[in-house]
């Protein structure tokens, strides 16, 4: 009982260059959004706009942000942690504003320097800001399935989190397992609590690939009746503030699948395969994406 079509979304210039050592130089990610962009997704998130000190890799956010060509029929993200960073992406013409904050208290503070707390009021005022720009916004929650410095964290504090994102008012809920520790019992466990709550058509899954779980969890996730994916190209990924995660779900995985379930993304593989091979060239390695080595290999 799958659905008919599902919604792809591509974080790779942001969640996969935020944890890469090599710094991709600006015309370089420029042409590698493009070509991101010319494969048929319908949604990038190109960069983040934190602190540059904090991610020196997307230092260059309002050139890369200014720099691509804008498809029609493309949603153009960024991650905004404050209204510092909302003022950056209103003047680089972003379409859609992603916060972030965690359900663990410990990550959220290594990553973001607050607590979850004093997180709240800061991400209400990106969200009323982004709307008065005529952005659209997401939210994310790390940690839902683990935390790297708390273990397991309980399901009552993601929902919380959840309410209170939801109040201010954001479009989509992206819930994510930030270091790759979740397995799909649990994730329909957990689906199976948000759901009572939340309406299935606002939530996206985040899925981080460290056990080799991702796609296991992506056919559980489906199997609840979620429709919307976050994956990287490549098998990219990864947050530099929380130690041992790798790699999300790669793109060209999720689509294989998906295309052999019948299940419609409206995205082009072999283009995808391209620009996946474009960036596992200027990073100089190979990239964990097993479509990606099967296309390298055949
Ligand atoms: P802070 O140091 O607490 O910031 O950092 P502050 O508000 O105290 O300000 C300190 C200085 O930073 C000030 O400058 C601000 O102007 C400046 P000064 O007055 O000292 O000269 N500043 C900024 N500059 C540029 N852009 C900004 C900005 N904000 C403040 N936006 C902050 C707080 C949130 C900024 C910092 O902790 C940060 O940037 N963190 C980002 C960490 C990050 O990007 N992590 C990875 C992304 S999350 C992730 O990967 C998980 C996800 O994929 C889902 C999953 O997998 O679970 C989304
Ligand atoms: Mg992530």
């Amino acid at each position: 009982n799958f659905p008919k079509s599902v919604n792809v979304r591509e974080v790779g210039p942001r969640d996969g260059l935020q944890n890469e050592k090599i710094v991709i130089e600006t015309a370089d990610k420029i042409a590698w959004i493009n070509q991101l962009s010319d494969t048929g997704l319908s949604y990038i998130e190109i960069t983040s706009f934190v602190h540059p000190k904090w991610i020196p890799q997307l230092k260059d956010a309002v050139e890369v942000a200014t720099g691509i060509e804008r498809k029609t029929g493309v949603t153009y993200a960024a991650l905004i942690p404050n209204v510092k960073g909302l003022e950056r992406a209103c003047a680089a013409k972003i379409d859609e504003a992603s916060i972030f904050m965690s359900a663990s208290e410990t990550h959220n503070q290594k990553n973001i320097n607050k607590s979850i707390v004093e997180t709240f009021p800061i991400l209400k005022e990106v969200v009323e800001g982004a709307k008065q720009e005529k952005m659209t916004t997401r939210g994310y929650i790390s940690t839902v399935f683990g935390c790297p410095y708390e273990g397991q964290v309980d399901i009552e504090e993601v929902i919380r989190v959840a309410e209170r994102l939801f109040e201010m008012g954001i479009d989509e809920l992206s819930l994510g397992d930030t270091i790759g520790v979740a397995n799909p019992l649990q994730v329909q466990l957990v689906l199976d609590r948000l759901l009572h709550y939340f309406p299935k058509e606002k939530l996206a899954m985040h899925f981080h690939d460290t056990r080799g779980t991702a796609l296991a969890n992506v056919v559980a996730a489906l199997e609840m009746g979620v429709t919307t994916f976050d994956g990287a190209v490549g098998g990219l990924g990864g947050c530099p503030y929380a130690p041992g995660a790798s790699g999300n779900a790669a793109t060209e995985d999720l689509i294989y699948m998906l295309n052999g379930m019948g299940i419609e993304t409206g995205v082009l593989l072999r283009k995808l395969l391209k620009a996946s091979k474009m960036i596992a060239t200027k990073l100089e390695k190979s990239l964990p994406s097993h479509n990606l080595q099967a296309f390298l290999s055949s």
